[in-house]
């Protein structure tokens, strides 16, 4: 069986890329088809990221879906800075006049997909073989199978928004795209611990048995991060040695802590990724399916939802008034975003992490950084306006 479809934007991928850029287009009357590889169950309940920037609260409140967010998310005016035996905090909201919300990557598409499915516009689960065809031409088609038929949708502009590891990227010629990339030597092992967080507020720390950061998700749920080899093997890490290892980096005199039973555990690599241009005849990469930083600045989730908007934009004024111009000048206007976030992530991670083999003078000049942003409030200014999410000049 196979059947064409048509529609004015198709969206590969329901992260949290494909899936605000869907709700803007539909918030301008827009149509799209959105194509997401896994199944509903399985996007709702990955666990990624939880950090959002002053700048996506206020857009998803704008598009009408931050009723569980504003419930149910946690703001926080600042972070903490840990390093030599003590705490140094950062104050957001009194350097910036800004402040981040912590709420949970998958709480926010689980938001975006019921806000999707209100619409009554198309969003297909377990869309298998996703392929694009005819990206130079006026009508791009995006080919899939779903349930035994084989579908080719006929659009105006394909949205590649299928993350990381998506096929969207891969579809536009060799020599096209220039690739920008850093691997770093240690990954983070993550875990989600039914415990109440142990401080309000987050705590980056700096140790010389590598770094830890302190997190949450709920007032009942606490997510930790150890920083540890990039190849690292999970089984090797039994809860025990987890909790070990967190108290070693992260307790202080007077502060312990607190230790509750892990539900979930992972490693993630550490990557800095750019590819430019970020489009190519009718195709728009958006997410991470054009760049991805390390998670130490938060930014991965922020930087998507940036793009999108940009995106959505462009094709508003493209479809209202045959304006080409912010189309043709997308991949510019998000870079520019794009590779400050890149610049801070990579900044916070060099900072914050031992390199392996990493010497005593290493050692200094990162203790000699910190201590200068614990201390100017120049320096400070300048990690808080990133932290909660710098706004590059348009032009
Ligand atoms: N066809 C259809 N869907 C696909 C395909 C494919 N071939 N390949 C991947 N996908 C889907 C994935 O299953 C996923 O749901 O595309 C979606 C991409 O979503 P994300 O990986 O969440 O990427 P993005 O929306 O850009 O959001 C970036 O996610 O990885 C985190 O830290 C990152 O916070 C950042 C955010
Ligand atoms: C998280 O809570 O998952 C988190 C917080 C801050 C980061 C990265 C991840 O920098």
């Amino acid at each position: 069986m196979s059947r064409t479809e048509r529609t004015q934007v198709g969206i590969v991928g329901a992260g949290p890329a494909g899936l605000v850029l869907a709700h803007l287009l539909h918030l301008q009357g827009i149509d799209s088809v959105v194509l997401e590889a896994r199944g509903r169950e399985y996007v709702e309940g990955r666990i990624r990221a939880g950090v959002l920037e002053h700048g996506t609260v206020e857009l998803l409140d704008e598009m009408g879906v931050a009723g569980r967010l504003r419930e149910q998310g946690l703001p926080h005016h600042g972070f903490e800075l840990q390093f030599g035996g003590a705490r140094h905090r950062i104050d957001l909201s009194g350097l910036t006049g800004r402040h981040i919300t912590v709420y949970g990557q998958q709480e926010v598409v689980r938001d975006l997909i019921a806000a999707r499915l209100a619409t009554g516009r198309p969003l297909v689960f377990e869309a298998e073989d996703v392929s694009l065809h005819e990206l130079e031409s006026e009508s791009p088609r995006v080919r899939y199978r779903h349930r035994g038929a084989e579908v080719e949708l006929v659009c105006d502009v394909v949205a590649g928004c299928d993350g990381h590891h998506g096929t969207c990227r891969d579809s536009i010629p060799d020599g096209v795209l220039s690739v920008f990339a850093r691997d770093y030597p240690f990954g983070w092992l993550g875990i989600l611990a039914e415990v109440a967080p142990s401080s309000e507020e987050l705590i980056y720390c700096w140790s010389e048995r590598g770094f830890a950061l302190h997190s949450m998700r709920t007032p009942r749920l606490t997510r930790l991060y150890l920083q540890c080899a990039h190849d690292e093997e999970i089984e090797a890490w039994p809860d025990d040695r987890i909790w070990e290892e967190l108290h070693a980096r992260l307790d202080l005199d007077g502060w312990t802590l607190g230790e509750g039973p892990i539900v979930e555990k992972g490693v993630t690599g550490m990557r800095s990724f750019v590819v430019e241009p970020m489009q190519h005849g009718r195709l728009f990469l958006a997410g991470d399916a054009a760049h991805i930083v390390p998670p130490t600045g938060a930014k991965g989730l922020n930087l998507a939802v940036a793009d999108v908007r940009v995106l959505a934009a462009a094709l508003g004024a493209w479809y209202r008034e045959g304006d080409t111009a912010p189309l043709a000048a997308y991949s510019e206007t998000a870079l520019r975003r794009v590779w400050r976030a890149e610049h801070f992530s990579w900044w916070m991670t060099t900072m914050l992490h031992r390199p392996p083999g990493g010497d005593v003078f290493d050692a200094k000049l990162q203790l000699s950084q910190l201590a200068y942003v614990a201390s100017s409030r120049a320096a400070a200014t300048s990690l808080a306006e990133n932290y909660v999410g710098f706004e590059p000049d348009p032009a």
